[in-house]
């Protein structure tokens, strides 16, 4: 008995790094604990694929994220001792096998290294659980080997064991790589925290309910039975489909007649219908939600609208200038004093839907890991909905006759001018349509 005893005290020591997790994991497991993808391809044709389109299987080789990592945070860790453990740690979420094999920095994608397995599937299926309260900074545990886990009971396979486990069917499941908090401690990605927070955690349903839709189908090539299986989609802000209509829009005027002169208000209402989280979400520090406004004449000329001020703290950062940011980025860049570029390039006087990150000095920042704190949260919530309003004095010279208003949402990745500074391929700023509203107004002389 005493003997099992201590045999039983003893497990954590013979099996190294089996409860490891975030910070911790580093250097646990060489690469080849992990089966590649086209391993599992050969019998998980639909899912293989369905990977291969989406975000998860480039999160280390897509371009931005190539940039953002050797230009941006390798020279900053090495410059900033505070930000150090992000050369490391990008990888934790972004390349799971590099950074388990302690391989940092991972080679580059064009080396076609195992790094850029990127979210592959063995990296998902052998997850058993997290470490702690709050899933964030990839606190997943890891146990690769030939059992996989996976949300359905009693299945079989010829080429591994298959364990059902409910965490992976959770939304915590899903946070631990998107939550993160930056080495200053503000929470920089908090798709999961917002969600928690939001409707959907309230009616039990998780990302997958929206991320990975379910239908019918075979689990794989040689599987006999047809089931409900979970699609791996993942789409996301990458996907102008996933973006298109993710906010409903309606905007009317306080009166149908006017004549040049007189103040018209036009209430825009904008109402995020569809995620389960904000908009923006994730990688907000570098999203651009904005809204225009266009009045059109009888004669066809156009007047541009800008949005009124409410008057709470911050608000000049919702509201595009033509001021400066992104001065930290001379650190890492080796630019002594660099005054910064635009903060973004849009009409002036537009809203924007964003949550400022700002630097140790209180500057805005692209550099998520560089967040000291935040300006003010003006994102649309889960099923909230924002009010704008538009007073406009009907200008004197106004063709008499119809006047439609327009409203045009637009969703954008990342600052066109930090796609040009940093040379980043220009899609990545590429503006996507996500909604329009209409109305009009009479004009008399
Ligand atoms: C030789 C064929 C084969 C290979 C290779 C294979 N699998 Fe499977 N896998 C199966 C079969 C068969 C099933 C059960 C299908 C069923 O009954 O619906 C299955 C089921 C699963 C399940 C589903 C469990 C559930 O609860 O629904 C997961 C997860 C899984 N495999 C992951 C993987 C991963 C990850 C790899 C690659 C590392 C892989 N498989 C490679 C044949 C294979
Ligand atoms: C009710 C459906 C729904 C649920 C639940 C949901 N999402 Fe989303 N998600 C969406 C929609 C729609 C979008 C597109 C809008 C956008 O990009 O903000 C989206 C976008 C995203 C994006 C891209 C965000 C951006 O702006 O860059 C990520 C990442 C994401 N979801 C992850 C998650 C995670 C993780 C969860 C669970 C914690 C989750 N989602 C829950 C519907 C949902
Ligand atoms: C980002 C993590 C992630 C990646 C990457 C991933 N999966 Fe999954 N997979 C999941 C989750 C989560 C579920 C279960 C969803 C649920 O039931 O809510 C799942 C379910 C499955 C299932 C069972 C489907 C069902 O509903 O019964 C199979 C089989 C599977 N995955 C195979 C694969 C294969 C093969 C790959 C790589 C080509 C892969 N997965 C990549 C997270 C992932
Ligand atoms: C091991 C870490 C990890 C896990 C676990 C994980 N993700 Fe992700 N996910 C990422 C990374 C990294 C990216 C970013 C890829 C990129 O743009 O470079 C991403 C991208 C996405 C996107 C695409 C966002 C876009 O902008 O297009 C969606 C949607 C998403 N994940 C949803 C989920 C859901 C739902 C789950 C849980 C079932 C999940 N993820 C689990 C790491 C993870
Ligand atoms: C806790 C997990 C995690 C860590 C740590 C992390 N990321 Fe990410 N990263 C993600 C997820 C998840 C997304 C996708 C969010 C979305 O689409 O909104 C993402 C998105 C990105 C994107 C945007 C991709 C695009 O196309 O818009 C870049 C660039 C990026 N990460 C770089 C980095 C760098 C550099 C580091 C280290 C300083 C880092 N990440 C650390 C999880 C992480």
């Amino acid at each position: 008995m005493k003997r099992f005893v201590i045999w039983f005290l003893m497990l954590p020591f013979l099996c190294p790094g089996q409860e490891k997790a975030g910070d911790e994991a580093h250097g646990i497991y060489p690469y080849d604990r992990f089966e590649k993808p086209e391993v599992c391809k050969a019998c998980h044709v639909d899912f293989y694929y369905q990977w291969d389109q989406a975000m998860m299987s480039k999160a280390y080789t897509h371009h931005w994220d190539e940039i953002e990592y050797f230009k941006l945070a390798v020279p900053h860790a090495e410059k900033d001792e505070k930000v150090a453990g992000v050369k490391a740690g990008c990888n934790g979420c972004h390349s799971p096998l590099a950074f388990m094999a302690g391989n940092t920095p991972p080679p580059r994608p064009e080396e076609n290294s195992r790094a850029n397995e990127s979210v592959s599937c063995d990296v998902c299926h052998t997850i058993t659980g997290f470490a702690g309260d709050t899933p964030y900074n990839f606190n997943f545990i890891s146990k690769p080997g030939r059992t996989k886990m996976g949300p359905k009971p009693g299945l079989e396979s010829p080429h591994h064991i298959i364990q059902q486990n409910d965490f992976i069917t959770t939304a915590e499941y899903c946070g631990t790589c998107h939550n993160e908090k930056s080495p200053y401690g503000a929470w920089v990605k908090s798709t999961h925290l917002e969600w928690q927070e939001g409707p959907y955690a309230k009616n039990g349903e998780p990302c997958q309910t929206c991320h990975m839709p379910r239908a019918e189908g075979k689990n794989a090539i040689i599987a006999t039975e047809t089931r409900i299986i979970a699609q791996h989609l993942f789409h996301g802000a990458h996907d102008p489909g996933k973006l298109r209509g993710v906010i409903e829009m309606r905007m009317h005027p306080n009166l149908r007649e006017a004549e040049p002169g007189e103040p018209v208000v036009f209430s825009l209402q904008l109402h995020n219908a569809k995620a389960g989280h904000k908009v923006p979400s994730g990688s907000a520090e570098e999203r651009v939600l904005w809204v225009h406004v266009e009045a059109l004449d009888a004669e066809g000329k156009v007047y541009h609208l800008p949005v009124d001020k409410k008057g709470f703290p911050g608000e000049e950062y919702t509201i595009a200038s033509e001021a400066l940011a992104y001065q930290d980025m001379g650190v890492p860049l080796g630019i002594p004093d660099f005054p910064g570029i635009r903060r973004e390039d849009l009409p002036l006087g537009d809203r924007i839907f964003r949550l400022p990150y700002l630097d140790p000095q209180g500057r805005m920042t692209i550099m998520q890991w560089n967040t000291a704190s935040f300006g003010p949260d003006y994102r649309i919530g889960p099923r909230e909905t924002r009010v704008e309003t538009y007073t406009w004095t009907i200008p004197d010279d106004i063709s008499a006759g119809k006047v439609s208003v327009k409203a045009a949402l637009y969703y954008q990745k990342l600052p066109r001018p930090v796609q040009q500074f940093l040379e980043v391929p220009e899609e990545e700023a590429e503006p996507v349509l996500v909604n329009t509203a209409e109305t009009y107004i009479e004009v008399f002389d």
